[in-house]
């Protein structure tokens, strides 16, 4: 039967909510850390402190995190040698009034590693770059329409093509034209309802299932062949997948890609980086904030990109991922679930899927997971970002742990589903995507 009862006080938590209601619409910053992507009553809302791969509550309950601020925190949480380059570098100021040399050096760096970077810009969220990307793409085309697959952040061309669209003008929304990933025939009906109206195609190039063959190239031939760039959006997949990202790990180099997340590990920094003949266009298209190129946010991207280089992180995650992804498959087997759940994805960042008709009740499902895991110590909305400090011992607990949620979920199954077992209201989607 399920239990009814957790053993962990979250009374500071729902104290801090309650503080919240009064002051913060929607209780977080980010939808990804509010309400709606955890199960209520069962879940903390606020962190204290972190260190490595464990986050500790208002509660003092710690957690080993799976969610690693939603993917920036790359090499663990207050990795001390990327503390320490921010430290020197707010000793040294980190708003100025000219451009500082750790703009270029990190530029050149980015150039060096990444396929398509032959120039770089910095914003300072995932939605800068790929809103500016955007705007580049149509200042160089002279077209207004943009296909989109994938999540591409808050501003208005994007979330309005979204269920989530509310305070987007209509004639904003009809510009951005959704299509379906591995599915080329739908791109091309696109090409051909909309002639010489595309500026781009943007992309995440991989989520949790891998481009058919040829895929990615073939997006690319078809956007030039009608006279469109292709933008990869590699907010996740930069420094994760690889150093040179998604386009270096599957060979295919877009026009421009956008990055942000992973990039200075946990520090605010995005970046576009794309073919010089288009990023000259910056001269005159407006892509131009206050804090781009703040330096503390760069001197953090030169000492994490610098770890990874010297230790060689992504392969760690690579390893430690697979490590995460085939033992909770085992687990799975064992349990005789694998027609229900599966861990889907590239090995640095998986997710649980639900299989069959459980698929449509995923969201009852990850909330169940996420519950039990809860109990277990671990913090997840039902992905793996794997980060650098999730070593072997780290994966050993997760996966014992995963023995006993996975037990739940086995019982669920044969009780009629996750509903029962849950002790709050499960997650919710975000948005949809229309
Ligand atoms: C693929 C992708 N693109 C863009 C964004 C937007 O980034 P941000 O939330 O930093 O604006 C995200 C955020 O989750 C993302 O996952």
């Amino acid at each position: 039967m399920p239990s009814n009862k957790t053993a962990r006080s979250l009374e500071r938590s729902a104290a801090m909510r309650d503080r919240a209601r009064r002051v913060v619409p929607g209780l977080a910053q980010t939808f990804s850390k509010g309400p709606l992507s955890f199960v209520g009553g069962v879940s903390p809302s606020f962190v204290s402190h972190a260190s490595g791969a464990h986050v500790w509550d208002v509660d003092d309950n710690r957690y080993i995190d799976y969610i690693m601020g939603l993917g920036p925190v790359i090499l663990g949480h207050a990795h001390a040698e990327v503390n320490q380059a921010v430290a020197t570098q707010l000793e040294r100021g980190t708003a100025f009034s000219l451009s500082h040399p750790g703009e270029v050096e990190l530029s050149e760096l980015l150039c060096e590693l990444i396929p398509c970077a032959e120039m770089v810009r910095f914003g300072k969220n995932g939605s800068d770059a790929t809103s500016g990307a955007i705007r580049l793409a149509r200042a160089c085309t002279g077209r207004d329409k943009v296909a989109r697959c994938g999540y591409h952040g808050w501003q208005d061309w994007y979330i309005g093509s979204t269920s989530r669209h509310k305070g987007v003008p209509e004639a904003v929304r009809a510009l951005t034209l959704g299509f379906p990933y591995n599915d080329m025939d739908a791109l091309h009906a696109l090409f051909h309802a909309h002639p010489d109206e595309i500026a781009c195609v943007i992309l995440e190039p991989v989520t949790f299932d891998e481009p058919a063959a040829g895929y990615l190239a073939e997006v690319r031939e078809l956007c030039h062949s009608h006279g469109a760039l292709l933008v990869f959006d590699e907010v996740i997949t930069g420094f994760r997948l690889h150093l040179g990202g998604a386009q270096s790990y599957f060979g295919v180099t877009p026009d421009l890609a956008c990055f942000g997340k992973a990039m200075a590990n946990g520090l605010p920094l995005s970046a576009i980086a794309g073919a010089a003949g288009y990023m000259r266009r910056f001269e005159e298209v407006f892509f131009s904030f206050t804090f781009g190129g703040e330096a503390a946010s760069i001197a953090a991207a030169l000492a994490t990109i610098g770890v990874m280089r010297r230790e060689n992180v992504i392969e760690a995650l690579w390893s430690r991922g697979a490590a995460l992804q085939q033992g909770a498959n085992e687990i799975i087997g064992e349990l005789g679930l694998r027609e229900h759940f599966t861990w889907a994805g590239l090995a640095p960042w998986t997710t649980l899927r639900c299989l069959g008709p459980e698929a449509a009740r995923s969201l009852e499902w990850r909330s169940l997971f996420q519950q039990e895991c809860l109990e277990q110590g671990i913090l997840t909305h039902g992905n793996h970002m794997v980060s650098y400090a999730h070593g072997p011992e780290i994966v050993s607990t997760t996966l014992n742990a995963y023995r006993t949620v996975f037990a739940v979920m086995a019982e669920a199954l044969a009780g009629g589903g996750p509903g029962p077992f849950l002790r709050g209201a499960p997650m919710q989607a975000v948005m949809r995507q229309s």
